[in-house]
């Protein structure tokens, strides 16, 4: 209970096996003091009065200071939150849950407990903010509460994100915010979005000598999304990015609060101008000087230009010593540390890219935020403005996509296939030829190419026990895999051969409509040189999403793993065992002297894994259509615009919140 009053004051402790985990360490470091004074008969009774004046101490504290004791274990939590492990459960045995059953618990006792311990008035929203932040809610936030109210939005405490986001911007002066946002605007491939008297406008305007680049559609967006009570807000301005990447990342030295600048002065000076300075630079720069890739950065170079390397190798996934089945993500991977882990950058293409880049704290605002990068999040344009390749039911006379889709067919008749299609994106090229080490390359390449390894895999018997079986990579991949690209970009710089050469070294097929992938029951989705946008329609979807990424969105607070998605490691090397898992293996793949029978749409190999897979596509459905409906990123991006509002007026007028105060008329 202790540690769980954080996140569940009026609920359910959430995660219950973790709370246990988690107190541990804490009961056995008082524990061990207790029994070397108890056991000695001398100092028994000062032992027992030592004990019962701590906890007389601790009760009239806990008394006297609520709020503060309160602060205090929430802190205490938080550090050892921190401190444990995202990927690791522990250790399989035969008679125990499946890690993934257990995934799933916990997950959808999260979601619940959230879902159940969300404020009911305003009052308590604004209780709630102060108790998570320590500091008044915002200017306008009644007014917000309202729409949010109003337009039956259901998460309204969760929007740490936004606090997170904003925090670094939170020690400048309003003047220094004004003035970092107008010169960050005027950056190449950068655009503006002004309010003024009630009306939102996107703009061009350019620094001297430059030339403006980007997709300026990404601030029309913004200020579309703007529109429902823009009326509402005072006159400001953002930077909002022309590029779906990230752009702000400040060096290591910078970013503390102690060496802060007070003030820059035009952002042109701290601005990369060319395109091939990669972002694992800019990355590493992010690092505390003493971390290895900064310390020793020639260790870390981008890998040797290769021809196409080996698939993951299985045979290194093996039963002995590491227990492969305990290797599944609690959540997304965007809190990999490269700087402590600095091999795992060889395979994000993420990090073969380069664009313009800030090293210096500017407010940018965009929709994919790259690890450790300090641009502010808002929601995708392309959820805002429909696009036929990344909506779901998109019906080209409406313009927009529909709850139901004509092309998704029932449960009952998609294949147990996991679905890929898509560009050949990746990395932006920089350095050039990398190819093979992006993760949709390797995905195509695992799909695609012979390999005679074999890995252990645990599936279900007859009787519902799990057993594991060593089943060979080829068999899995062709049954499992319904993988290729679509279409060549960016691809000129492969060797051997250019374009032609990626053609011929992986799977092509014919380009096909988004909708075409919800035959299968489970739908991939992975990073390009970016965040997917496909993600939305995924999960609106009747199939299962199963999505890889390193990016951070907007809705990372109200997206649960394990209920509305499945996690995906970039390794992959736990592909199969989630496939194994929720589709189950064909007998003739477990003994390969029984006669292949080959795969049609429908089949289930294991009818408990297909109703868990089907409560993931169900759940994902529901939330698209419950919690990221147009109006509910409206809801954020409101919210969003206050907390804005206040930082950008702070010298000049009290921005916070104060119940019960008429606003003034302005
Ligand atoms: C403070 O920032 C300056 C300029 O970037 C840097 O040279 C210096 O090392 C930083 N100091 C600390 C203590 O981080
Ligand atoms: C920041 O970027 C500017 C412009 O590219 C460059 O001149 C400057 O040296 C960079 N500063 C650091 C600390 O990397």
């Amino acid at each position: 209970m202790l540690f769980s009053r954080r996140y569940s004051p009026r609920s359910e402790p959430l995660l219950l096996t973790d709370n246990r985990r988690r107190r541990s360490p804490f009961i056995l470091l008082n524990l061990i003091p207790l029994y070397w004074l108890l056991s000695s008969r001398r100092s028994r009774r000062a032992a027992l009065n030592l004990l019962c004046l701590l906890a007389l101490l601790a009760f009239g504290a806990w008394r006297a200071f609520p709020g503060e004791t309160r602060e205090w274990l929430d802190r205490v939590e938080e550090e050892y939150k921190a401190r444990l492990p995202n990927v690791h459960l522990p250790a399989f045995s035969r008679n125990a849950k499946h890690p993934i059953e257990k995934l799933m618990s916990d997950g959808q006792r999260a979601w619940e407990a959230k879902l159940r311990r969300q404020s009911k008035t305003l009052d308590e929203a604004v209780a709630e903010y102060n108790r998570r932040y320590g500091f008044a809610p915002p200017k306008g936030f009644d007014k917000w509460y309202e729409f949010a109210l109003r337009n039956g939005f259901q998460l309204v405490d969760e929007f740490d994100g936004i606090t997170s986001d904003l925090a670094p911007f939170r020690r400048l002066s309003g003047q220094e915010v004004q003035s970092r946002t107008r010169s960050a605007a005027r950056q190449e491939t950068m655009f503006s979005v002004s309010i003024a008297d009630g009306l939102a406008v996107a703009g061009k305007e350019v620094r001297a000598g430059g030339v403006k680049k980007g997709d300026m559609g990404r601030a029309r967006g913004f200020v579309q999304s703007l529109q429902a009570f823009v009326h509402d807000l005072p006159d400001m301005m953002f930077a909002v990015s022309g590029l779906a990447e990230s752009s702000v990342y400040p060096t290591w030295e910078v970013s503390q609060p102690h060496n802060f600048s007070a003030q820059l002065g035009d952002a042109q000076d701290f601005i990369s101008k060319i395109n091939d300075f990669p972002v694992w630079y800019k990355y590493t720069n992010t690092c505390h000087p003493a971390d290895p890739v900064r310390q020793t950065p020639d260790a870390y170079q981008f890998p040797l230009l290769s021809p196409i390397l080996p698939p993951t190798n299985f045979d290194d996934v093996s039963t002995e010593g590491a227990n492969p089945f305990t290797r599944f993500l609690r959540g997304s991977e965007a809190d990999l540390d490269f700087c402590n882990q600095p091999d795992k950058f060889y395979e994000h293409g993420h990090f073969y890219s380069g664009w313009p880049m800030f090293n210096e704290t500017f407010p940018v605002f965009g929709p994919g935020r790259g690890p450790r990068s300090m641009d502010i999040r808002i929601p995708s344009y392309y959820y805002i403005v429909p696009l036929p390749k990344y909506t779901y039911g998109y019906d080209p006379e409406l313009g927009h996509g529909q709850d139901d889709d004509p092309h998704d067919p029932e449960w009952e008749d998609k294949s147990g296939t996991m679905f890929w299609r898509g560009a050949t994106t990746g990395g932006g090229s920089s350095p050039a030829g990398r190819y093979a080490y992006y993760a949709r390359h390797r995905l195509v390449q695992l799909a695609g190419q012979d390999n005679p390894s074999s890995m252990p895999i645990l599936h279900r018997t007859r009787t519902s026990a799990w057993e594991e079986t060593r089943i060979d990579v080829n068999a899995l991949r062709t049954t499992a895999l319904d993988v290729g690209f679509t279409k060549a970009v960016q691809c000129a710089p492969y060797r051997p051969g250019g374009c032609d050469g990626m053609m011929r070294d992986y799977r092509f097929v014919d380009k096909v409509p988004l909708y075409e992938a919800y035959k299968s029951k489970i739908l991939l989705d992975l990073d390009g040189m970016g965040y997917s946008a496909r993600s939305m329609a995924l999960l609106a979807s009747k199939s299962a999403l199963v999505k890889s990424t390193i990016y951070q969105e907007f809705f990372d607070d109200w997206l649960q793993p394990w209920v509305h998605y499945i996690p995906l490691s970039s390794t992959f090397e736990e592909l199969f065992n989630i496939w194994a898992f929720f589709v189950g293996v064909p007998a003739h793949m477990v003994d390969p002297t029984l006669p292949a029978a080959p795969a049609h749409a429908g089949e289930v190999y294991d009818p408990k894994g297909d109703a868990a897979l089907k409560s993931i596509a169900d759940a994902g459905r529901e939330w698209k259509r419950a919690h990221a409906r147009i109006v509910d990123m409206e809801v954020y991006t409101y919210r969003l615009c206050l907390e804005w509002a206040r930082l950008w007026y702070q010298d000049e007028r009290d921005m916070d919140y104060v119940p019960g105060q008429f606003e003034d008329a302005d």
